[in-house]
């Protein structure tokens, strides 16, 4: 029988500096965890929620209704960091970072795109990426799921 992948994993992040991600496997997703910069935030922060394709923040932490504000992409008091499924809602590709029109991730497979928090803004794709249930236990330290 193979081994059952772990419920959570916690994941180190005191090397990655605003600019930089990096990607772990939880569940056997990829999950992108990604330090923004100021301006990712502000653009992020500076989006018309009335121009967003999927209203919902899709954050697993938050009621399901939760609006996608910028903030509610992110976790309380760490709006920099981004931790999310790398997974296209349209197909499943894996979208690459930090390409695109929108500052965030553009998928190869049929050209969703998304901004810098994940949300989806061009393309096929009908949901912003999925944030998963994580917390910082530490300033440095995330536990997903
Ligand atoms: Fe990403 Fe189709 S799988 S756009």
């Amino acid at each position: 029988m193979p081994a059952e992948a772990p419920a959570a994993v916690e994941v180190d992040v005191s090397s990655v500096a605003p600019g930089m991600s990096l990607v772990v496997q939880w569940r056997g997703k990829a999950v992108v965890v990604r330090n923004r910069t100021e301006q990712e935030m502000k653009d992020g922060e500076a989006v018309n929620l009335a121009e967003l394709k999927d209203p919902i923040a899709r954050n697993a932490n938050l009621p399901a209704d939760a609006p996608a504000t910028d903030a509610n992409r992110t976790a309380p008091g760490k709006q920099a960091w981004i931790v999310m499924v790398q997974v296209c809602t349209h197909s499943g590709c894996i979208p690459v970072g930090q390409q695109g029109d929108f500052g965030g991730w553009l998928c190869p497979c049929h050209g969703s795109q998304y901004d810098s928090a994940g949300r989806v803004r061009k393309g096929p794709a009908p949901e912003n990426m999925a944030v998963p249930a994580f917390q910082f236990i530490s300033d440095t330290k995330i536990r997903i799921g």
